[in-house]
Order: C-alpha cells, then structure tokens, then sequence
C-alpha cells in the first residue's frame, strides 16, 4: 500500500510538472509551436510517402524484369528440348549443360520434370527420382506457362511447358526457382540512403522549420514589447509594424488606441487643474477680503458688512462648484447604472419648468411650454430633467430683460426631440464648438456676474449621450440660441 502511495507521489508530480513547463508555458498553444510543427509535419509526410512508392515500385519492377528474362530463357530452352526425347531417359550432356548454365546465371534451381510429375533433372542433383506435385507444375502440365513472386521466402518460381517436336504435345516441364536476394540486398541499400537522406532533410527542416517560426512570430512579438513598453509609461510608443497586412491593421488599431488615451489622459489633467483653479479663485478672494479686514484696526461695522456679503457670495459659489462638479462625476461614476423607467415626457418637461419659473421671473422671461403630443419614453428620469434643467436654466441665464423661452417637445415613431429655445445673446460659432466642454464659458467677466461653472452643457450632455441621444445647438451672437436633443423612445442598453 505504502508504494502504491509512493508510485501516485511521482506520477502526480510528473504530472503537474509537465502541466507547469509544457501546458503552463502555453507551449502548445503558442503560434509559434504550431507553424513549425505544420512545416515539419508538411515536409516529412510528402517525403516519407515518395520514399515508400518509390521502394515499393523500384521492387515491383525489378521483380518483374528478372522474371520475364527467367521466363525468356525458358522459352527458349523449352524450344530446344522439344527436339530431344528425354523423357525416356535419354537427357544428353547438351541439355545438362544448358541446365546448369540457366541455374548459374540466375544463382537458382532448375528442374525437368515430366508428364508423370517425376523429376528427371534437378541442378541441385537432391531429387532426381522424386514426384512433385505443385500447383504451378500441374497447372503448366495443363499448356500454361507460370510465374510466382513470394515475396516472403523471397523466390520467383517459373514453369514452362515442353512441347514435343513430333507429339506436338505436352511432354514435361521446365521449373526454375530463383532467389531474389539479391534485388532484397540492392532494396536493403536503398533503404539505407533513404534513411540516410531523410535524416539529413529532416534536420534542415527542422532547422528551416524553426526559424521560419522564428521569422513569422516576431513581428507579433515586437508589438507585445511595444505594448508592453506602452503599459509601463506610455510616451510615444507609436507602432509601425509593416511585415503583413494583420500586423499593420493590429499597429493602426493600437495607434488609435494610443491616440485617444493620450486625449483621455490630457482632459484628464486639465480636467483637475481646472477643477482645482475654479475651486481655488473664491477661497483667494475670501482669504483678500479677509486678510484686507484684519489689516484695518477698527474697520467700521458696515465694512465687516460688506465683505461679509462678499464673502458669503464666494462661499455660495464654491458650493455651486463643488455641486456641479459632484453632479459630474456621479455621472461619469453611473454611466453604467441607468436607472431607466417608462416616462411621460410632457409631464417630466412640466416639473423642470415649475421649478425654474420663480427665476424667469425674476428678470421678467416668458417662459413656455409647446407640446406637440404626448410623449412616452425610457429614461433615467433624475438624469434627464438635470440635462433639460441645465439647458433651460441657460435659456435663462444669458437672456435679455424681458426675453422669452420655449420650450417644445415632438416625437416620431422612434425618437423624441425636446428644443429649447431662447431670446438671448447667443453664441459665436467659434465659441459654439466649445461650450459642450468642461469649464468652458464663452465671457468669463461677463459670465462670472451672471454665475456659473462651465460645467452644465457638459453634464447635460454626458446625460443625454447616456440615453443614446444627441444634442446639437444652432446660434447667432445677438439673435438668441437653440438647442435641440433628440432621444430615442426605447432604450438599448
Ligand atoms: N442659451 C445660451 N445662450 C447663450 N450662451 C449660452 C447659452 N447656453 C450656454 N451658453 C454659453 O455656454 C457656456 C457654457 O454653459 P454651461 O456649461 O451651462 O456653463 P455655465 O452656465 O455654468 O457658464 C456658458 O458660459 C455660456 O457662455
Ligand atoms: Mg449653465
């Protein structure tokens, strides 16, 4: 039982080692195993195949050759001994002669045999005297000449009928059996070259075979070491891997890749520095308007009142900075999370504005509300109305005294389409490009009076991406802005 155990030990530590070194490696799987194995496996089989045909025939054939001259030769002696009347026991030196001559140069046997299957002449001088009764005898008795290859005892046996000059009949037959030893030898040397050029071969081969395996992965491995080299700190890294087609679509797909990371990893970092100068700007005015009170002793009350004032604005506005900003990143961070349920548009339009007509009031804007049939949709609804609040809010923002703003609503069978509209300053198509921008603002003086982040158009349309919508503004500077959104009905995930 204890070596039992023992024997599991080991087998299962060949096992896992061979799991680690061989499989872990990925060995096998590795492209370039694969290639070299395909070479090697296409080059030997073609070359083992020609070399079993082309011993197998050389054989065939050299059989076939020795045969037919046996059979010549017996034919023709066959001929002569038709005029000898031999079988009454009258064999002549001539015959034994021929005999003997036909058995040496083929190094075989030769037998006379007669009608009565009794051996008259044998070169080998064993069985003179004997019967024999083989098939290919009683066969050729019959007027057919035969010939056999045995290939296992490696002989060819031939008979051949005698035909009597005056009987015309069949009187006895010829049989020689030849050994094919020396067609074995001449195969067994051929044998050996092949072996030995095949060995040969196949060591070039699997030479060629690995460096051509070499040769094909590497372009694959120099864009592995480029991605890799990208990974650790990408610079500009860029790849331009030409050997094949694949390689050169793998490099441009990679490249662009690369591209829209470094745009990634730019916004990024104007993104926090941006954040953290706008977050900056009203503590350095609070920390002046502070630091300006403590250098004055005695400052009058009301000073104290006024920066006061000044300073609870600043605070206002860092906290709308700060809000903005956390609005944004909840919805970056929930991108995936879309909380979508089946709205009435109209009535969600409905709330947005009730909630912001007080401020439209304030400066005197009509703010209205155009629907052109009721709406249904998937959405996120907190999402949605943050997009539409911020549009309309800026509808209001940078409008005149006494302005107005509309807001529609229409839909076809697949989308929606929400325009707001207003009659403000507008904007110029240079500044229009940008506003969709973090922190962009078109006038910072003049936006700065009016308040804001720079970051509404940009949560809005994070928010309407995410519905799988689009929003495009259509402005004049002096002439009012429009923006229209459209989304689709049904959601795809
Ligand atoms: N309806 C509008 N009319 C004119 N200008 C607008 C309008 N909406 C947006 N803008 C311009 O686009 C800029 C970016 O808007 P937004 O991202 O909402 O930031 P904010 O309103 O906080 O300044 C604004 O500062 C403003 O200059
Ligand atoms: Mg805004």
């Amino acid at each position: 039982m204890c070596r039992r155990n023992g024997e599991w030990v080991i087998i299962l530590g060949v096992r896992a080692y061979l799991k680690k070194f061989i499989l872990g490696k990925s060995v096998l799987k590795s492209l370039r195993f694969r290639i070299t194995l395909l070479i090697i496996l296409v080059g030997t089989i073609p070359m083992l195949i020609l070399e079993t045909v082309i011993l197998n025939s050389y054989e065939k054939r050299a059989v076939d050759v020795r045969t037919a001259d046996i059979q010549n030769q017996c034919t023709i002696l066959c001929n002569q001994l038709g005029d000898l009347s031999y079988q009454q026991g009258k064999t002549s030196d001539i015959v034994g002669t021929e005999l003997v001559q036909l058995s040496n140069i083929y190094s075989g046997r030769v037998m006379l045999i007669n009608k009565e299957f009794r051996i008259l002449e044998d070169t080998y001088g064993m069985d003179v005297g004997k019967t024999i009764v083989s098939g290919n005898v009683v066969r050729c008795l019959s007027g057919k000449g035969t010939n056999q290859y045995d290939a296992g005892n490696r002989y060819i046996e031939v008979t051949s009928p005698i035909i009597g000059n005056e009987s015309e009949q069949i009187e006895g037959v010829m049989l020689v059996s030849v050994s094919t030893d020396s067609i074995e030898d001449s195969l067994a040397v051929l044998k050996e070259r092949a072996a030995a050029i095949e060995a040969v071969a196949g060591l070039l081969l699997f030479i060629a075979a690995f460096l051509i395996g070499w040769g094909i992965v590497r372009p694959f491995q120099r864009i592995t070491g480029g991605i890799e080299a990208v990974t650790e700190g990408y610079e500009d890294n860029y790849l331009y891997e030409n050997a094949y087609t694949e390689t050169m679509h793998l490099s441009d797909a990679f490249n662009k890749m690369l591209g829209r990371l470094k745009v990634l990893d730019k916004s990024r970092q104007e993104f926090v520095s941006n954040v953290s100068h706008e977050l900056k700007t009203p503590l350095t005015s609070m920390k002046v308007l502070a630091d300006s009170l403590l250098a004055q002793e005695g400052a009058p009350v009301e000073l104290y009142r006024e920066f006061m004032g000044d300073m609870s604005q600043e605070i206002e506005r860092e906290n709308e900075i700060i809000n903005d900003f956390l609005a944004l990143v909840k919805l970056d961070k929930t991108a995936n999370t879309m909380n979508i349920r089946t709205e009435n548009m109209n009535e969600l339009i409905e709330r947005v504005l009730k909630r912001l007509r007080p401020i439209a009031a304030q400066r005197n804007i009509e703010l209205v509300f155009e629907s052109f049939r009721p709406v249904t949709a998937e959405v996120d609804e907190i999402k949605l109305s943050l997009a539409i609040t911020n549009l309309v809010e800026n509808a209001i923002k940078y409008n005149n005294e006494n302005g107005w703003v509309h807001v529609s609503l229409n839909a076809d069978h697949k989308i929606f389409n929400i325009e707001v509209a207003d009659s403000g300053i507008g904007i110029g198509p240079e500044d229009a490009e940008h506003i969709f921008e973090r922190f962009y603002r078109v006038d910072k003086s003049h936006s700065r009076e009016i308040g804001g982040t720079g970051l509404g158009l940009s949560i809005a349309r994070s928010a309407i991406v995410m519905h799988r919508g689009a929003i495009k503004v259509y402005s004049q500077p002096g002439e009012g802005t429009t923006f229209t959104v459209r989304i689709p009905l049904i959601y795809v995930s």
